[in-house]
């Protein structure tokens, strides 16, 4: 049994210019996943988790209690360590430079979605943590600046997330495969569970939120018809899976093949999820596992950012099943 511990440690030799740095980021975000875990896990009992905390975050999104919580959680994990040097997140306004001697002396920051799919949270429901990683771009020893946040998707130099289900499991990618690890609560470990996965090339599973369908654009809608339609070759009809927490339903795919589409539609011009904070990492999970992520156009790690909670459609998962739904999306662009 191999723990996470031992398998950063052991590929960190691979990484000969992260100096360490890239480990001793994963164990801040090994230990927010276990503190995370652990107040998931007593949700029930206590009234200082489950609920709105009353207040709305800077796009406008009603803010639970666990969402307020997750970041502050994680923000303090990072500010503590040297290696971090700015902070970015769906809950703050804007990001956060850790302006410290040790923070401006730092390479590497971070954005997030500490706490994804929080209205799953008072059902008892998956929710997931989702990071994204990136050298600075602006010198060492100065504070960090937007410009260090706004990089392209391609530049990660890792991206994960946690899913909060029915066991908690870590799964990041430094760029070289993606691996899986199940959180082992009686010991305290994660322990890699799923080595090097890999996203099936084609599946049965489409996922969307199909309530919207008339607010979709037409490409959407003629590959929903498609998924329904009957043809044994392709396995068709698909299932329809949504759980509404992208990171569950994103993990689900992986491991099953799927696809999973939140794209844009009458009500969200640009789609609804953000384009750093759950765009990106989930983009180079799914590219870095033999799958594909994309706008419906164009790859999703190719985009340019010009806004730190800028929206983008997401089309995920398998290979075959992305490019399907984008050759719909190019026929009947409007
Ligand atoms: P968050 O909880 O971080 O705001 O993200 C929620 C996202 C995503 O997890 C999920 O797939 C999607 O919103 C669900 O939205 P709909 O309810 O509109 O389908
Ligand atoms: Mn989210
Ligand atoms: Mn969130």
């Amino acid at each position: 049994m191999k723990t996470l511990d031992e398998f950063v440690i052991e590929k960190q030799a691979e990484y000969p210019n992260a100096k360490g740095a890239l480990t001793g980021i994963l164990s801040s975000i090994r230990l927010v996943a276990k503190v995370i875990h652990r107040d998931i896990n007593r949700a029930g009992l206590t009234n200082d988790i489950l609920g709105a905390a009353g207040n709305q975050n800077v796009q406008g999104e009603s803010q639970m209690k666990l969402d307020v919580f997750a970041n502050n959680t994680f923000k303090r994990a990072l500010m503590a360590r040297e290696e971090v040097a700015g902070f970015a997140s769906e809950e703050e306004d804007t990001f956060v430079a850790f302006d410290t001697e040790r923070g401006r002396n730092a390479r590497y920051i971070i954005l997030t979605d500490p706490l994804d799919g929080s209205s799953n949270i008072d059902v008892n429901v998956s929710v997931g943590t989702i990071f994204s990683i990136y050298r600075r771009v602006t010198p060492v020893g100065t504070p960090v600046t937007l410009e260090d946040f706004m990089q392209e998707g391609h530049k990660q130099v890792a991206a994960g997330y946690v899913v909060y289900g029915s066991s908690t499991m870590l799964v990041y990618t430094t760029g070289n495969g993606v691996n899986g690890f199940t959180y082992d609560p009686s010991l305290g470990v994660f322990c890699l569970s799923h080595e090097n996965l890999q996203i099936p090339p084609s599946g049965k599973i489409y996922s969307i939120n199909e309530g919207q369908y008339l607010k979709f654009p037409m490409g959407v809608k003629k590959y929903i018809k498609y998924c329904q339609e009957e043809d044994k070759a392709t396995q068709r009809p698909y299932t329809s899976r949504y759980i509404g927490s992208l990171v569950s339903d994103f993990h689900r795919n992986m491991l099953k093949g799927g696809i999973y589409i939140y794209p844009n539609a009458t009500t969200y011009p640009n789609g609804k999820l953000r384009l750093l904070y759950e765009g990106n990492p989930m983009a180079f999970l799914a590219e870095q596992a033999g799958g594909l992520a994309s706008d419906g156009y164009q790859r999703i790690l190719d985009i340019k950012p010009t806004e730190l909670h800028q929206r983008v459609p997401l089309f995920a998962g398998s290979k075959e099943m992305v490019e399907k739904a984008q050759e719909f999306m190019r026929e009947f662009k409007e």
